[in-house]
């Protein structure tokens, strides 16, 4: 972990909440709806950026309900690139964007050969995963820039510090992440603006549900709402985390003790093993 001087952003915010909007991609499961009732606590408003409508607004309506806050919503598949880009600049124009949840993100259906990846998920995790974080950034930071204030937090993940076989695109993607975002912050740490870079391990969600091993909830699989809870209350305290304390010490754990020909190995008879206990082959 990196530290970065104490600050407590939310104290900080508390004085902007008023103005202050909240966005957060892919929020109407798992981790991102997390953040997005997190940071609706700050009572800041919320804008909810995903791909289902119906979800969209039964989140927003749950949102707006709980914490006493006003949410947008936009409806966008992040799965069709470049074009999406003018509808979402739109609806943000004219807002004082405060916090960005970089959370958007996909993952191959189960562990498996490049050759056996499709067109279609190869181009989403590169559209998904890779150019919605640097799209979603370009639309915000010249707001945060010229008021000299705002948080950028993207979602990264421990399956991002080495290659990763069977789960090379995910992996490869979620490294991009990581590196982009941690240069990032060097570039605008002096211009008021923290970015995060939170690389967890697994976590209860629709992503891992493909299997019981990684998907059933432990003290290292905890669910979204465990994991988010602990994560935010690193912003601004830290420029790079894991999030949650068990993935901090498989973190450091990796990144420091383990060889990459050695993870490797692991991963790579680990995503056999989640590949022969998958949850279609025991239903
Ligand atoms: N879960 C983990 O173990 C884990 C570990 C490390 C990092 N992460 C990262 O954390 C982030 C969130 O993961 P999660 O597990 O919370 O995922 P999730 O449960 O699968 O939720 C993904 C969310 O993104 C939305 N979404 C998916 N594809 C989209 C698209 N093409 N356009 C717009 N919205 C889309 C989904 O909307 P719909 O409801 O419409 O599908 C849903 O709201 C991802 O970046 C992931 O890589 C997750």
């Amino acid at each position: 972990m990196i530290f970065t001087f104490a600050k407590n952003f939310f104290k900080v915010y508390k004085e902007f909440r008023k103005i202050s909007v909240v966005v957060v991609t892919g929020c109407t499961d798992g981790i991102g709806k997390e953040y997005a009732k997190e940071l609706a606590k700050t009572k800041m408003n919320i804008v909810l950026i995903s791909r289902t409508q119906s979800k969209l607004e039964k989140v927003a309506a749950e949102i707006s309900e709980e914490f006493g806050v006003k949410t947008e919503i936009v409806r966008a598949d992040f799965s069709n690139g470049q074009s999406i880009y003018e509808d979402i600049s739109k609806h943000l124009k004219d807002k004082e964007i405060g916090v960005l949840v970089n959370n958007v993100g996909v993952m191959l259906p189960r562990p498996m050969k490049f050759g056996e990846a499709s067109e279609f998920d190869i181009w989403s995790h590169v559209n998904v995963n890779v150019a919605a974080v640097l799209a979603m950034t370009k639309l915000v930071l010249p707001g945060m820039v010229s008021r000299h204030r705002g948080a950028i937090i993207n979602l990264a993940s421990i399956a991002g510090t080495h290659p990763l076989p069977l789960m090379g695109i995910y992996g490869a993607t979620k490294a991009f992440i990581d590196d982009f975002s941690q240069a990032l912050e060097w570039e605008y740490r002096s211009s008021g603006i923290t970015v995060q870079t939170v690389n967890p391990s697994y976590v209860s969600t629709n992503m891992t549900s493909f299997s019981d091993l990684v998907h059933k909830q432990n003290p290292a699989v905890p669910t979204a709402a465990t994991f988010v809870s602990h994560a935010i209350a690193t912003i601004g305290y830290t420029c790079r985390t894991s999030g949650y304390w068990i993935h901090g010490i498989a973190k450091h754990t990796v990144e420091n003790y383990c060889p990459k020909w050695l993870f490797m190995f692991a991963m790579y008879m680990w995503n056999l093993l989640l590949l022969h206990n998958l949850k279609e082959n025991k239903e």
